[in-house]
């Protein structure tokens, strides 16, 4: 029976996908045969969202089709604008995406003539909307138009957030992080997204089993505790005793460490450079030189590597992205990932139920209630 250490379903093979490679057996990591490396320098976010969702890269008229469908899912309908508002600016990112993605089932539901695909386009041009307008809503009073101009989705997020055209190099930063949060084979919150869409869910409740799972610390909220760590410190040398000492009381540095890799995270590698890039853009270094110090001293201490987390994280901050907003954002560019699994699931479908060893007390007779 696995222990704690041994569990968490590692090393089993959970089914068969023909979506991604994650490096295992010296394959790498790649997007239906395709290298992240090669996505990450040439495609854009919309060319890697529409390979995963439709298995293919689009022709130039695919493209076009497809970047004007996004630009005519931006705007809100007014029901989801008026939820929004009632959600308090305590809430969490997160669970304004969890709820406004949940709500928006309530009005445009899956069904026959709104299949699974139009809506993970729909979610793809309306999730910055949606966390956007809460977002200004929430800080400002402002209600803020979510059509924003034309341009991508790193573009539109950008220039929502901002109020104000983004700069270039800014909006290719993103883009990149983009496709490289997009997808990674049966990882927490795409694994609990098949297994809703196993039970023959809807869509919708697929998606926010996916943001749910995502959220938590150990998988997609990284990119915050990472942050949040960085920021403890004021130099490399205050990092590296900080590290030091959190290691000794067997803390855990997030933005370090993976389930699939063991010597080191591809994705890590791109994000890393775009951190350099817009620190230096900036003319402020502290935070990546902070971040490069950590990566030392987790390589020396306990020959761990950074994460795709880690480095976004000081990227991220350089674009001007609040802290909250980090894994939101990871969820716009999962949602490709979440929907390519959602519909391979269930194209082979079987309801997903593992078994579990029992591990409780042995049968016991029935106590009554003056008993017990
Ligand atoms: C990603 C993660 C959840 C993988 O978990 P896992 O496969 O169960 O890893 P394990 O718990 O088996 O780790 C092996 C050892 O490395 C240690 N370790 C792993 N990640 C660590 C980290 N980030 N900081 C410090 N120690 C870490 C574990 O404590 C364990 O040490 P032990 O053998 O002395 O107990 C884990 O590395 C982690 O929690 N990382 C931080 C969160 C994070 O960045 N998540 C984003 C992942 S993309």
């Amino acid at each position: 029976m696995p222990g704690a250490k041994q569990g968490g379903l590692a090393d089993v093979i959970a089914g068969q996908t023909g979506i991604s490679t994650v490096g295992k057996e010296g394959k790498g990591l790649s997007y239906r045969g395709y290298s992240i490396y090669e996505l990450a320098q040439f495609a854009t976010f919309e060319e890697t969202a529409y390979l995963l969702l439709y298995g293919w890269l689009p022709t130039a008229q695919q493209l076009n089709e497809f970047h004007r469908q996004l630009a005519d899912s931006r705007e809100l309908p007014p029901a989801i604008a008026s939820i929004l508002e009632l959600l308090p600016g305590s809430t969490h990112p997160m669970d304004v995406l969890r709820t406004g993605i949940s709500a928006l089932a309530s009005f445009e539901p899956e069904e026959e003539d709104r299949l699974a695909l139009d809506i993970a386009v729909r979610l793809l041009g309306c999730t910055s909307s949606m966390l956007l307008y809460w977002h200004h809503y929430q800080h400002s009073g402002k209600r803020i138009d979510t059509s924003g101009s034309g341009g991508g989705i790193a573009e539109h997020f950008l220039s929502l957030l901002h109020q104000r055209e983004p700069d270039e190099q800014h909006v290719k930063a993103l883009d990149v992080s983009l496709t490289l949060y997009a997808e990674h084979e049966f990882n927490a919150s795409t694994f609990a997204a098949r297994v809703t869409a196993s039970t023959l869910s809807d869509y919708y409740s697929a998606i926010t089993t996916g943001i749910g799972t995502l959220r938590g610390p150990l998988h997609g909220g990284a990119n915050e505790a990472a942050m949040e760590l960085i920021e403890r410190y004021d130099n490399p040398e205050e990092a590296e005793s900080g590290i030091l000492e959190a290691l000794r009381v067997k803390q855990l540095i997030m933005g370090f460490g993976h389930r699939v890799y063991s010597v080191s995270d591809p994705r890590s590698d791109v994000i890393k450079e775009w951190s350099l890039t817009l620190s230096e853009q900036a003319g402020d270094r502290k935070l990546y030189d902070i971040s490069e110090r950590i990566e030392q001293v987790m390589r020396r201490e306990k020959k761990l590597f950074p994460n795709l987390d880690f480095y976004s994280a000081s990227a991220y901050h350089h674009l001007g992205i609040p802290t909250s907003l980090f894994t939101p954002v990871f969820v716009l560019s999962r949602l490709t990932g979440w929907s390519a699994h959602i519909l391979e699931q269930r194209a082979r479908n079987r309801i997903i139920r593992p078994s579990a060893d029992y591990i409780g007390p042995e049968p016991q007779g029935w106590l009554p209630l003056e008993q017990r």
